[in-house]
């Protein structure tokens, strides 16, 4: 556990999930919030962009908005920090479970890697959106954006750029977890939603010794 007094955050725990698009990352989200639920733990379900204000992922995500990268960047981090100061931190203040859909790795790799944007700037950036909060647990749902992003429609801006961005995004996010092994889990998202739930299991038992 990464946060404030040990004695008094026992169960608190920030648990990050990050992959590209169509990964099934939502579905497994709910199934794990029942599965914390049902060994007793409080968990707060919450995302990125939007956890901290909707209207921003509005426009984030919005297929005729045109911003530029650092426009994008700027947003996601107001976004962050409003996330990490009125959701984030007083869940786990409260000694609940926090699972996240997406934080700053999404951004190392959509804007950094994706873009093209200098990393070390939006580390910096993020950092001061994020106010010292970080992941004690980050499952990376990872999967060729070959074999799930053909079956479907673009819906978001991100969607709708070329296969090779979002060949370079799920780059980013690898390269991310060899950097960081006892941090991160690297989970095959092209098997079934059972055996995807049975590892991401088997890693948060492992993470809160259930
Ligand atoms: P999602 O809610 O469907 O995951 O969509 C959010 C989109 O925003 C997704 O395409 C990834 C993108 N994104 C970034 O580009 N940078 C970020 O920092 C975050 C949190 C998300």
């Amino acid at each position: 556990m990464n946060l404030y007094d040990e004695d008094t955050m026992k169960k608190a725990a920030f648990i990050v999930f990050e992959g590209g698009e169509k990964v099934g990352k939502t579905t497994q989200l709910q199934l794990l919030k029942t599965y914390l639920e049902e060994q007793g733990h409080a968990v707060v379900l919450t995302h990125e962009p939007g956890g901290g204000d909707p209207d921003i992922r509005k426009k984030l995500l919005d297929k005729k908005g045109i911003l530029t990268p650092e426009e994008e960047l700027d947003m996601f981090c107001r976004d962050r920090t409003l996330h990490v100061e009125n959701i984030i931190k007083p869940a786990l203040e409260k000694d609940a479970i926090v699972l996240c859909d997406r934080f700053e790795p999404s951004t190392i790799a959509y804007q950094g890697h994706g873009r093209g944007m200098d990393i070390a700037h939006i580390r910096e950036k993020s950092k001061q959106a994020r106010q010292n909060i970080w992941p004690d647990l980050i499952l990376l749902l990872d999967a060729d954006p070959n074999i799930v992003l053909s079956r479907e429609e673009a819906t978001s801006r991100f969607d709708a750029e070329k296969i090779e961005f979002h060949q370079k995004v799920r780059q980013g996010f690898l390269a991310q977890a060899a950097e960081d092994p006892a941090r991160w889990r690297v989970i095959d998202a092209t098997r079934s939603m059972e055996e995807v739930r049975q590892e991401i299991k088997k890693h948060i038992d492992s993470l809160l010794t259930i």
